[in-house]
């Protein structure tokens, strides 16, 4: 058994907040501490309401009522987690860089440094670090790298054997937003990859028994390091692959009057290609898969490899393209224009079952309509208001301006403009009422059972609805009058 009693987890964000109060509630003889510099964030983390916790997920707050004050702790002392803890989490953001070499393309790994100088810095005794961030390859090697020459620093070489030993993992997660208690407490694999000797194979060794406590030991898989972190890159890429060849798959539908959810049964049944992943829509969003394609196109320019590059590259042009296919279709069906048209968002988030909103393409297409000088009225179960504005100010700063098919002449917004034309509703009822068109962006269950005859009524006529993921009854809403656009009919 494990002789891990004592973990500390840097990040307590989507991945690291999940994922510790999970092992915390599997381990129960394990403290587990997750510590982040956002004040506000533990503070979330530690509401008495679990309906407030800063992260929506179905099941968490279970999880959290059981084990958080018992074996579960929130905190914003990174140090004394750090000095306390015999393995410590790395799970940081690592977005696309905004700046300098390999702005929109390599990941940002300034947060993970940071972290990797902190532990050497306070750590005075042996230390399991573990790579939870999605990292490029050979991360593991910078951090040890820091993590060694950090720990000689400004300390006494004759004392060279009683300097604290750090031994690196890669852990990377592949839990999914929406179902992550569920991807976490039934998980198809756990990966662990470790350096090749002897302290690396016991510091994996420790880390399959923190997991075994639940996962079956054959699905704790372990790798050399390398393999283990491009795994994760990999993994993002097929699968966001999968939805851009399904995506593209789309449009011929469009053109020929195939039906792609029925092209998508079809190969689906295909054994060797699996039903999974193949559902068409308004394009892929969240933080991951196309963060993590773009980091491993930059990998393949920087290791002179051109053609994996571009090929990889590739599945992100088509999801842009899918996005902009979207919103030009709804300008192109209300005449050619939706200025001054009020253009009802039912979701906002990138996938139902969660309030994270990163890359979703509703910013995009919304973006693309406000050019246009649309006015548009949210709706999204879980989505705040300041999420929305926010998320939509961020793009105006950082649009990538590399794909031909969005580059137009996009002109910024400023906040003021943004707020005079988007508003954000508590009732989709309202946001609804008198709108030209409504566009679904995110295929929350609750749409479907919507009175979508007292929709129709409080609307403008010809009704439009653009069904970017296909969740809506064709016959039932084209009987009621509307007008259905959806994804990949013809
Ligand atoms: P997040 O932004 O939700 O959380 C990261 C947290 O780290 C933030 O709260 C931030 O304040 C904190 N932080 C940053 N630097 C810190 C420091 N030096 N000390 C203490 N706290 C610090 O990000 P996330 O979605 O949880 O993703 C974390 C990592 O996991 C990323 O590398 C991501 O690629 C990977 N990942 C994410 C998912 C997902 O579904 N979101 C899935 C698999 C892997
Ligand atoms: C993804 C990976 O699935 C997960 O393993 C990894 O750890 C993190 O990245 P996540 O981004 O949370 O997880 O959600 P996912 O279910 O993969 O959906 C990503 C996007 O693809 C969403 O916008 C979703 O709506 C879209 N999608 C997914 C489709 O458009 N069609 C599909 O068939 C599946």
């Amino acid at each position: 058994a494990s002789n891990i009693t004592k973990i500390a987890c840097i990040g307590a964000g989507y991945v690291g907040g999940p994922t510790m109060a999970v092992i915390a509630k599997q381990c129960p003889h394990i403290k587990v501490t997750v510590v982040d510099i956002n004040a506000q964030r533990i503070a979330d983390w530690n509401q008495i309401d679990l309906d407030r916790l800063p992260v929506y997920e179905p099941g968490l707050p279970e999880v959290v009522a059981e084990a958080r004050g018992r074996n579960l702790f929130f905190s914003t002392d990174v140090e004394g987690a750090i000095r306390e803890a015999q393995m410590i989490f790395i799970s940081v953001n690592t977005p696309t860089k905004t700046y300098g070499v390999g702005k929109g393309m390599a990941a940002d790994l300034k947060y993970v440094e940071l972290c990797a100088r902190q532990i050497a810095e306070i750590a005075t005794d042996d230390k399991i670090v573990v790579e939870k961030s999605t990292l490029p390859v050979r991360t593991a090697q910078a951090i040890r790298t820091i993590l060694d020459a950090a720990a000689t620093n400004g300390k006494d070489t004759q004392l060279a054997t009683s300097r604290p030993k750090f031994a690196v993992l890669s852990n990377p997660e592949f839990l999914a937003e929406g179902t992550a208690i569920n991807d976490l407490l039934y998980a198809d694999r756990m990966l662990i990859g470790s350096e090749d000797n002897e302290d690396g194979k016991r510091a994996e060794q420790a880390l399959a028994d923190v997991y075994a406590n639940w996962v079956p030991r054959e699905r704790i898989v372990t790798t050399r390091i390398w393999s283990s972190e491009l795994s994760k890159l990999t993994a993002n890429a097929f699968l966001a692959q999968r939805i851009s060849s399904i995506n593209a798959i789309s449009a011929l539908c469009e053109r020929t009057g195939a039906d792609v959810d029925e092209v998508a049964h079809a190969i689906g049944m295909d054994s060797r290609i699996g039903p999974k992943f193949l559902k068409s829509s308004v394009g892929f969003g969240g933080s991951c898969f196309q963060k993590d394609i773009l980091n491993l196109v930059y990998l393949c320019r920087h290791f002179n490899l051109p053609e994996v590059a571009d090929y990889w590259e590739q599945v992100v042009k088509l999801n842009d393209y899918q996005k902009h296919r979207f919103a030009k279709q709804i300008i192109d069906t209300l005449f050619n224009t939706v200025s001054g048209k009020k253009i009802a968002f039912l979701g906002w988030a990138f996938k139902k079952d969660t309030n994270d909103t990163r890359e979703s393409a509703a910013i995009y297409v919304a973006d693309e309509l406000l050019q246009d000088r649309a006015e548009i009225h949210v709706y999204d179960p879980k989505v705040t208001a300041e999420q929305i504005y926010g998320d939509l100010e961020y793009l105006q700063k950082h649009r990538r301006n590399d794909n031909p098919c969005t580059a137009t002449q996009f002109s910024a917004l400023s906040a003021v403009e943004i707020r005079s034309l988007v508003t954000v509703h508590d009732s989709p009822y309202e946001a609804l009422k008198n709108a030209h068109a409504t566009a679904i962006l995110t295929e929350w269950d609750e749409f479907k059972g919507y009175d979508w005859q007292q929709i129709y009524n409080n609307m403008l006529k010809p009704a439009f609805i653009f069904d970017g993921r296909n969740i809506l009854n064709r016959k039932e809403i084209t009987s009621i009058g509307f007008e259905l656009k959806s994804i990949g009919k013809g």
